[in-house]
């Protein structure tokens, strides 16, 4: 039932002075802890701009067709930690969730997706948390995709912070798919069938069987040996 205004200013009313001042300084740590992840995504966004650029100085393409980045939203972080079980405090999140600075790359081909993840890896001021090869192993429904968690330090005035990255790298291929079946499985008032999960892994095979054609090709267009990454 909707409440009226003046029984919502008696409860305003109602609320200590130290209780504002307590919850506005907990909203300034989430908002300062959100623009920190956002200044990580653009650190590594930088660094992925910087391979593409001397990658395609170099040997004339792009390895990378495009990246997207996504900061999950507090909501979700809140419904996380619940389902953890685990306090919703900036200390506890930071330790808890690898996933609030998303990014994903999207590469040319297949080969493209290692040789960046290994220029990224080699960097001094980056550290791998954790890594799932799903292009190696892919998921049992189909899913590829190379995942790393990487901790990436970002500079203040006066203090350096390492901030975690999800980052994931697939090839066009590889999103083509994912995007559709992210669709098709989360479609509201839908039944998702035995048989339509057995149809999106036949189209998971058939599009690694794509990447695989067309590195194939790639090859055959290489004419400087330094390129030979393999
Ligand atoms: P969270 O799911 O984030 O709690 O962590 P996790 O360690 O279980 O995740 P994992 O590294 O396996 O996958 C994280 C992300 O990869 C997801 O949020 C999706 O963006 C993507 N992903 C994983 N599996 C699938 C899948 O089967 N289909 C699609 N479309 N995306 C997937
Ligand atoms: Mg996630």
């Amino acid at each position: 039932m909707q409440k009226n205004i003046s029984e919502a200013l008696d409860e305003l009313r109602k609320i200590d002075a130290k209780d504002v001042d307590a919850i506005s300084e907990r909203l300034n740590d989430f908002s300062t802890m959100m623009a920190y992840y956002r200044c990580a995504i653009m650190e590594i966004e930088t660094k992925f701009n910087v391979l593409n650029e001397e990658f395609s100085l170099q040997y004339d393409r792009n390895p990378i067709n495009g990246m997207k980045s996504r900061l999950k939203s507090l909501a979700s972080i809140k419904g996380k930690m619940e389902k953890k079980g685990l306090p919703f405090t900036v200390e506890d999140i930071e330790e808890n969730i690898n996933d609030i600075a998303g990014i994903r790359v999207i590469c040319s081909f297949p080969n493209d997706v290692y040789m960046l993840a290994d220029a990224l890896l080699k960097q001094d001021d980056i550290t791998l948390v954790k890594k799932k090869d799903y292009i190696e192993n892919p998921k049992p429904n189909g899913y590829r995709s190379l995942h790393l968690i990487v901790s990436v330090p970002i500079f203040l005035a006066k203090e350096k912070r390492p901030m975690k990255v999800e980052i994931q790298l697939r090839t066009i291929a590889m999103d083509f798919w994912a995007s559709l079946e992210h669709q098709l499985r989360y479609k509201k008032d839908f039944e998702f069938t035995e048989n339509m999960a057995k149809e999106l892994l036949y189209c998971a095979d058939l599009s690694a069987e794509l990447d695989s054609k067309m590195e194939s090709l790639r090859k055959l267009t290489i004419n400087d040996a330094s390129e030979i990454d393999e």
